[in-house]
């Protein structure tokens, strides 16, 4: 059956959502944070450097986090934030472990006991309040030592470390972790560390420093196609002001070798997580009991018009930013499109062929990450080829498919939450079907210092992404996809990565100014709470 016929355009279906109605006593939900984001307490209890806390204080870059000092102190609040889960009534929770916290040197000789207990006390908590653990090993912050000492994910090296990194945290957490991630959204990394230098360590061609993009003009959105500003938001002056940075020094000169960078980075992260699977499953998995899977993060691309042209050029979209990751991971190879548009020489299809049998079929799930969505044309430039590096740059209104009613406060998020249906029933027909857990969803808010707490705890436009994109989660279920979970990004305000402390993603609010960073739940949370009692 085509959903498009049992749904039209962009409405959200009808319906009170209820949560044993339209998921099933099954379905998992949660909320999930990352490491680097809210931990804080980086010098602490022999913690080592990871390449963000490298990236985050350097200055020209304004992220305003010296050495990812402080973040929000979920390291020194983590009982308090499981309390939290518990009384919004979560199943789950989605945290990641710092590589650099378990072993300060990236390899398995410089193991710190410290790191583990941590994890091990919020483990107890854990299973004190009756959450069950997603635990994700590498959420983008690689330790530094291996960048320093091999170029990290450019070297295949780092397969091995991350393998014997992966060994220690199944043998320590196992018995508590059923659900293991080996890596957080490659696509992200490489895109945005290798092609762009958004993302640590910041190997990318130029400088995109993603605060300028909140000040709200055109060229600066231009680069990822979103011509509407989010003009709805406007941002503090002093950001504005020191927001303006200046381009970086490290420039690469050829393009080329950048893209090929990527590839090669996405090869060695597919490798790595392979290698930490095949370990799980040959090690652990049959007295542990537990599975293993990867997050990976797709936009939703709908074509421009129904010409043919256009509804190819959205599927090579897809195929540059899904099929990357999971035609190697299902079908052991690359895409089509990909062979034939990548330049000769930069995919690396012979490794792959070379190590299909660590890649294909590691995952017992697959974990995604869903926010938004593109409109998507064929592009007579360029061969007619779709752009390499993924640049969109036709947002426009369809009419019958308009994305972007409600925007995030970062300027690339546009929320259309029949996007999340769209892609869950693709991958279904493209991918047989997997375990699919959806492992972030959510939208940001400003970090409007004018307001009062009670005006920044006032999310009626996240409570309305939730539900409907909750909404559009069910309808995937009834016409048959294998989705089992959904957690919400994000348990907490936190530091998001090349935006600093500008865009607030949580369902509770933290209060930077204060010592504590005392947290109080905003109306999603609220309205989550009354959803999952329901
Ligand atoms: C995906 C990343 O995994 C997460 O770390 C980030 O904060 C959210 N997207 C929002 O950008």
């Amino acid at each position: 059956m085509d959903p498009k016929a049992t749904i039209p355009s962009t409405e959200v279906p009808a319906g009170f959502l209820r949560r044993s109605k339209d998921f099933g006593s099954d379905f998992i939900f949660g909320s999930a944070t990352s490491a680097f984001q809210v931990e804080g307490a980086s010098r602490k209890d022999g913690r080592g450097p990871c390449i963000w806390d490298i990236f985050a204080a350097d200055e020209k870059r304004n992220l305003f986090l010296p050495y990812g000092e402080d973040a929000v102190l979920h390291y020194e609040h983590y009982a308090k934030d499981v309390d939290i889960m518990k009384d919004i009534g979560f199943d789950a929770y989605r945290f990641s472990i710092s590589w650099s916290r378990i072993l300060p040197s990236g390899k398995k000789e410089s193991r710190n006991q410290e790191g583990i207990n941590f994890y091990k006390k919020l483990l107890n908590k854990l299973k004190e309040k009756k959450i069950e653990p997603f635990v994700t090993l590498l959420h983008f912050d690689v330790p530094q030592a291996l960048e320093k000492e091999y170029d990290g994910f450019l070297n295949r090296k780092i397969a091995d470390d991350f393998r014997d990194y992966a060994d220690i945290c199944f043998r320590e957490f196992g018995k508590e972790v059923k659900y293991w991630i080996t890596i957080n959204e490659p696509w992200s990394f490489a895109y945005g560390a290798y092609v762009k230098d958004f993302l640590a360590p910041g190997r990318g061609k130029v400088q995109e420093n993603l605060l300028r993009r909140s000040n709200n003009t055109i060229d600066d959105l231009e680069d990822d196609g979103s011509i509407d500003p989010p003009s709805r938001y406007s941002f503090p002056t002093s950001i504005r002001k020191r927001s303006i940075a200046k381009p970086s020094e490290r420039r690469i000169s050829d393009k080329e070798d950048e893209l090929k960078n990527a590839y090669i980075v996405t090869h060695n992260q597919l490798l790595a997580h392979g290698m930490a699977a095949k370990l799980y499953k040959d090690k652990y998995q049959r007295v542990q009991n537990g599975k293993i899977g990867i997050t990976l993060v797709s936009q939703w691309f709908e074509p421009l018009t129904d010409d043919k042209k256009d509804t190819d050029a959205a599927r090579r979209a897809l195929d540059f930013m899904l099929g990357w990751f999971l035609h190697p991971l299902i079908h052991g190879k690359y895409p089509e499109t990909m062979v034939k548009y990548v330049k000769e020489g930069h995919l690396p299809v012979d490794e792959l062929v070379k190590d299909k049998s660590i890649i294909q079929d590691s995952c017992d799930f697959i974990g995604m990450n869903y926010y938004t969505a593109r409109y998507i044309r064929h592009d007579e430039r360029n061969g007619g080829n779709y752009v390499e590096d993924q640049r969109v740059k036709y947002h426009v209104k369809r009419k019958d498919k308009f994305i972007g009613e409600d925007k995030g406060a970062a300027g690339w998020l546009y929320s259309y939450p029949r996007g999340i249906m769209d892609l869950l029933l693709y991958i279904k027909k493209e991918y047989n079907n997997p375990l699919i857990y959806i492992t972030e969803n959510g939208i940001d808010d400003p970090d409007d210092k004018s307001l009062k707490l009670k005006e920044s705890i006032y999310d009626h436009k996240r409570l309305r992404y939730f539900h409907d994109h909750l909404a559009f989660v069910r309808d995937a279920k009834r016409q048959g996809a294998n989705v089992q979970g959904f957690f919400a990004w994000s348990l907490l305000d936190n530091f998001e990565w090349g935006f600093g402390f500008t865009s607030r993603f949580g369902i509770t609010y933290v209060d930077y100014k204060n010592e504590a960073r005392e947290r109080t739940l905003k109306h999603s949370a609220i309205w989550l709470k009354f959803f999952l009692e329901n």
